[in-house]
């Protein structure tokens, strides 16, 4: 379980007088754990003075942010425009076979999950691909298997 509550307390005190700051909070705290637990938003209704149906209100909203743990390492696919016409689709159904997963799922043994996302701000590269904070790319779909392979069995960082 993830000890929360002090980094909680640090990430909404500089915050906490100010308006409109929940999307900011929700942001980092997203930034910390990966995603927003049910403890987190517990935590940050009672920084807060919210309820959590309120945060859940909010965070709800925003196709940002995830309420389930991500497997250990995240996969994302870009299907931005330049991504898209350049073969995104193709990698991403190279990915979902390779995982045995769809976008916005785990793997069984929870060491990927994989995302749909609209643009990584590298089209030049052109199609993308991101495992963790490794981005490749003009990556076709034949080097998929070997991306993979590299944070496979613990493999990666
Ligand atoms: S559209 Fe894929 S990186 Fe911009």
């Amino acid at each position: 379980m993830i000890k929360t509550k002090s980094e909680i307390e640090k990430i909404v005190g500089p915050f906490k007088d100010k308006k409109g700051a929940l999307i900011s909070i929700l942001q980092h705290v997203q930034s910390k754990f990966g995603y927003l637990s049910e403890v987190a938003i517990s935590d940050i209704a009672n920084e807060l003075k919210l309820s959590e149906n309120e945060i859940y209100g909010v965070a709800t909203f925003y196709s940002q942010f995830k309420f389930n743990k991500p497997g250990k390492h995240q996969v994302k696919v870009c299907l931005g425009t330049a991504c898209h016409v350049r073969g995104g689709h193709d990698l991403m159904g190279t990915v979902e076979r390779q995982l045995d997963i769809k976008h916005g799922e785990k793997t069984k043994d929870s060491q990927f999950s994989l995302e749909r996302v609209a643009c990584m701000g590298c089209c030049a590269l052109a199609p993308v691909m991101v495992v963790d904070k490794d981005i490749y790319g003009k990556t076709s779909s034949t080097k998929v298997k070997q991306i993979l392979n590299k944070y496979k069995n613990d493999g990666g960082k």
